[in-house]
This record gives structure tokens, sequence and C-alpha cells, in this order.
């Protein structure tokens, strides 16, 4: 089947099942094309949550096609390729956040977005890139656990000089693999531009930043900077919708073989077909632990 048909056939298949595609920021550029919606991660479960679709087909990671789950439990939502995991969330288990709970008892637990059901359900809040300062803020506690990327704990970390971050060793394995060597090399390649780091960066990444942001974020500083030239720090995929918001503009990535999630690059034309055709793969979660899972996202989704 030619591409043309694929898309064809997808699009006819989608309004009959009165379904909605939602892509993260790094899909592949042709899913990414044929989505009705895309964003980062904070947008797609404030979309997920609103979509009246009945079926919603994630091209994402699995914890973002879970997080759709859990705020929309009455739709069925698909994830194309089953296989499509986030390295940072199976960092976690349910057990380490039980052991640090008892080890610091009473203080509150921020999870990141990136991280399982079964973690979700027993955490306080949930954030995102996004609003990651923002719910930290929202605490008086002086201590606060957040959960289980070390280096956005680390971050939010620097704008409460009075509390105390405790933070789980967990990270991305390609945000975590940029260095300033390869920031430096990149500024002295373009002194004019802009460095813009994702938070999931090390800190002495961010030291380097002029602006530090989610991918959506990203986004719209690429558009709305006066700047014509821009060094990425995150996931290469990011460099597609970049050219699209910003076409006359310059992006440069500092490491583009190490910053390539490949969970993010799974999902092709043909799976998101198979998707809508045979409700494959679709995403369950247990009722007892969505229930408590969707009370973090929900907190979230009140504070932003
Ligand atoms: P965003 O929420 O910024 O899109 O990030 C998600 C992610 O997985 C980053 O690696
Ligand atoms: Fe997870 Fe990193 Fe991939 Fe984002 S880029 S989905 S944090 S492994």
């Amino acid at each position: 089947m030619s591409k043309e048909e694929l898309i064809k056939k997808i699009l006819e298949l989608k309004e009959r099942r009165k379904a909605i595609i939602l892509a993260h920021n790094y899909q592949p550029p042709e899913i990414q094309d044929l989505a009705d919606l895309r964003g980062d991660s904070l947008e797609l479960s404030l979309k997920a949550s609103k979509t009246d679709a009945e079926v919603i087909v994630f091209c994402g990671v699995f914890f973002m096609a879970e997080t759709a789950k859990i705020v929309s439990p009455q739709k069925k939502v698909l994830i194309p390729v089953a296989g499509a995991c986030c390295d940072m969330a199976n960092m976690l288990s349910p057990e380490e956040v039980m052991r640090l709970r008892d080890e610091y008892p009473g203080v509150p637990v921020i999870t990141y977005v990136n991280s399982t059901a079964e973690v979700k359900a027993l955490s306080d809040v949930c954030c995102t890139s996004a609003n990651a300062v923002k719910v930290a803020g929202n605490f008086s506690d002086k201590r606060l656990i957040m959960l289980p990327d070390m280096n956005l704990a680390r971050y939010v970390q620097r704008f409460y000089p009075d509390k105390e971050i405790i933070y789980f060793k967990g990270f991305c394995p390609f945000h975590h693999l940029l260095t300033p060597e390869d920031v430096l090399r990149a500024k002295a390649e373009h002194p004019q531009a802009v460095f813009i780091a994702h938070p999931e960066c090390r800190p002495e990444v961010i030291d380097l930043a002029d602006y530090v942001a989610s991918t959506s974020g990203m986004l719209r500083l690429a558009k709305e900077l006066p700047h014509e030239e821009f060094i990425i720090g995150t996931e290469i995929g990011l460099l597609y919708p970049l050219s699209q918001v910003a076409p006359n503009k310059k992006f440069y990535h500092p490491a583009p073989e190490k910053m390539l999630c490949p969970s993010m690059k799974k999902i092709r034309l043909e799976d998101v077909l198979n998707a809508l055709e045979r409700d494959e793969f679709e995403v369950i979660v247990p009722e007892e632990i969505r229930i408590k899972a969707y009370q973090a996202v929900k907190r979230m989704l009140e504070i932003v």
C-alpha cells in the first residue's frame, strides 16, 4: 500500500470509530503530520482529559498512553506498538517508592509523569517538565521527594533554596548523555545561537542554558524569541516540529547521535492502521490503581 493509501485508510477508519490521534513532539514526522493533536506530556494529558472521542490512539511511549487511560477510563486507549516504553519510567519500582515513603514519613511525593501507573498511585501529585517548578511551589513543606528523575529534581531545587528536594537516582538515558563539552562545542560553532535545554539534562548542562523548557516550551520560545539561531538540548525528534513552527530560523543539535530515544521512533503508519483495525494494543489499568493514580494526576491538573 502506498503512503497516501495508508493515510487515507487511517483517516476513514478514524472517522468511523470516532477516534482521535495524539502524538508526542518526538514522534516520527509522518506520525506528527497525521495526528489530530501533538504536544508535550502536559498538553497531551490535558487533551486526553478533554476529548469527546471514543477511542484515543496514542503515539508516544507507554506512560503517556497510560496517563490518557488514567484520566479517561471510559475511553478505549490504544498504543500502536506495545513495546514503546520510557527507559526512565522503567527505572523506578513501586517497592522503591514505598521504601522512600518509609524512610521519609510525611514528606510529600511529587512524581514526574514519566513513571508507571503503580508508581503514580503511590504519589501525592504528578508533574511534567512543563510544570514541575510550579507543582513543587504549591507545597509549603520544607522537604519534598521528587521521583524518578534526579535531573528534574535538581533543576527544581534551584528555585527553592529553602527546601530540601530528596530524589531517586533515575534519569533519561538520552538527555543524561548530553555533556557540557557537547554544548560548548556547539556554542563555539554557532556563537549567535541561544541554547535551550530540557530539564532532564544534567546540572552542568543546565548551567550553560539560556532557557530551560519542556518540548512544547521550546517550540514556543523558538517562535516567539527574536533570535534566528538555536541550539536544542533535547531528543532529536523535536527538530522536525521546530522547523515547522519557525521555518526561517536555524536549529542545531549538539549531539544528535546520543539523543535519540528508540522507543519514540517505533510507531509507523502501518501500526496506526493496525491499531484502529484490530484494537491493538489496548492500554488497561486495573481500577484500584487507576483511581489512586488519577488523584495524583488530577491534583497536578488543578495546580496548572
Ligand atoms: P515533555 O513533557 O517536555 O514533552 O518531555 C517528555 C519526555 O519524555 C522528555 O524526554
Ligand atoms: Fe523517556 Fe528519555 Fe525517551 Fe523521554 S527521551 S521518553 S524520558 S527515555
